[in-house]
C-alpha cells in the first residue's frame, strides 16, 4: 500500500490522479485536519503501461468553491496594484486609529494588499498578521514590513476560508479588501469567527454613490455577471446593509467617514493611472483592445464620472467607515 498525505484547506477538495493510458485512479478521503489520499496496490510496471513500464504520477488540485474562478482572475487583477499603496496609505492610518488598535493587541488585516493597515498597526505596537488573496502584493508587503522594522506574518488566502482559529484576534480590520469576498455572509461570518468575544471588528468601504461606488458599477456593467451568489463589493459602502450584515453578533456599531486623494495632473493622468494599477480595470481595459468603440466609451463614461469628483488637482474619494465590537 502506498500512501501520501497532503494538507489542504477543510473547503477544498483535491484528487489525486494516477493515470496511464488505460486506467485512472481517483481517491478521495477528506478528514477534519486536510486529506489524506490512499493509493491501492498497484504495478508500477504494468505490461500495458507505455514509456518503458513507467507510470506518470500527477496531482491535481480542484475546489469546491463556485467562485474559485472569479478569485483566480480578481488575483491576476490585483497583482498590478502596489503603485496605489501610496494613495491608501493615509486612509490606513486612520482606520488603524479608528478602530482604537492599542499596543499589544492581536490584529488581523485581511485583503492587507501591500500591508499598509498591518504595517501601520504594527508600527501601534500590535501584533499582527496580514492575509491577501494576492502573492504579488504579500511580496511586497513582506518587503514594506522589513523597511519598517516590524515583525509581521503574512499569510496567502481568502476572507471566505481564513486558516487562523477561532477568536485568535483582538481586532480585525480590513481597507476595501473583505468587500471583495462575494458572499458577504461568508466573509463577515469568517472575520467574526476569528475575533474574540469583546474584540473589535472595522473596515473601510466605498459607498455605491459615491467615486469609487460609481467606478466599481461602471466597471462592473462592462465586465462578464459574476456567478449567482455574489454581492456588489459597493454593497459595502451602504450603512444600513452594514448594519444588517453584522446583525445581532455585534454591539456598538458606529461610522465615520474620511476622503481618500488621488493626485492627477489631468483627468485623463488619473484614468491612466487606473487602467494600470485598478484592479479589475486592467483586465476589462486588455478585453476591450479589440474593440475600440467600447473602449472609448468606457473611458468618457469614466471620465464623466472623475469629473464629479476632481478639484485642484486631485480626485476625492470619500469613504465610510464602520466599526463595532463583538458579543
Ligand atoms: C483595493 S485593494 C486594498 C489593499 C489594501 N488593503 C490597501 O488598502 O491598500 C483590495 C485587496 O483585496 C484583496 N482581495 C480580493 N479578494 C480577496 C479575497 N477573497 N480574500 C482576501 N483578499 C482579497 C486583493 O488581492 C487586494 O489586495
Amino acid at each position: 500500500m502506498t500512501s501520501t498525505n497532503r494538507s489542504a484547506h477543510t473547503n477544498e477538495e483535491m484528487f489525486v490522479l494516477i493515470s496511464t493510458p488505460n486506467l485512472v485512479y481517483r481517491i478521495l478521503t477528506p478528514t477534519e485536519s486536510g486529506v489524506v489520499f490512499e493509493l491501492p496496490e498497484f504495478d508500477p510496471h504494468p505490461a500495458q503501461a507505455p514509456g518503458e513500464g513507467r507510470i506518470q504520477l500527477s496531482f491535481t488540485t480542484m475546489s469546491n468553491d463556485p467562485f474559485a474562478q472569479m478569485k483566480a482572475t480578481q488575483r491576476e487583477g490585483w497583482a498590478f496594484f502596489a503603485p496605489l499603496e501610496l494613495l491608501t496609505t493615509p486612509a490606513a492610518f486612520k482606520l488603524v486609529r479608528f478602530a482604537g488598535v492599542q499596543p499589544g493587541e492581536k490584529v488581523l488585516d485581511v485583503g492587507c494588499g501591500t500591508g499598509v493597515v498591518a504595517v501601520t498597526a504594527a508600527r501601534f505596537g500590535a501584533t499582527v498578521s496580514g492575509l491577501d488573496l494576492t502573492p504579488a502584493l504579500l511580496e511586497k508587503a513582506r518587503q514594506n514590513a522589513e523597511l519598517a522594522g516590524v515583525s509581521i506574518e503574512f499569510h496567502e488566502g481568502d476572507v471566505e476560508a481564513l486558516p487562523f482559529k477561532d477568536a485568535a484576534f483582538d481586532v480585525v480590520l480590513s481597507q476595501f479588501g473583505h468587500i471583495f469576498g462575494p458572499r458577504p455572509s461568508v466573509a463577515v461570518g469568517e472575520m467574526l469567527r476569528v475575533l474574540r468575544p469583546g474584540g473589535r471588528i472595522a473596515f473601510s468601504t466605498w459607498p455605491p454613490e459615491l467615486f469609487s461606488g460609481k467606478f466599481f458599477t461602471l466597471m462592473s456593467s462592462y465586465l462578464p455577471s459574476p456567478p449567482a451568489g455574489a454581492a456588489p463589493p459597493v454593497q459595502w459602502g451602504n450603512p444600513d446593509i452594514v448594519r444588517e450584515r453584522l446583525g445581532d453578533a455585534v454591539t456598538g456599531l458606529t461610522f465615520d467617514r474620511d476622503i481618500l486623494y488621488t493626485p492627477g495632473m489631468s483627468p485623463e493622468h488619473i484614468i491612466n493611472l487606473f487602467e494600470r494599477t485598478g484592479g479589475p480595470m486592467i483586465k476589462l481595459v486588455e478585453s476591450l483592445k479589440s474593440e475600440p468603440a467600447r473602449l472609448k466609451e468606457l473611458r468618457s463614461a469614466f471620465r464623466a464620472i472623475i469629473d464629479l469628483s476632481y478639484r485642484e488637482n486631485q480626485l476625492h474619494q470619500s469613504y465610510l467607515m464602520t466599526r463595532a465590537t463583538k458579543k
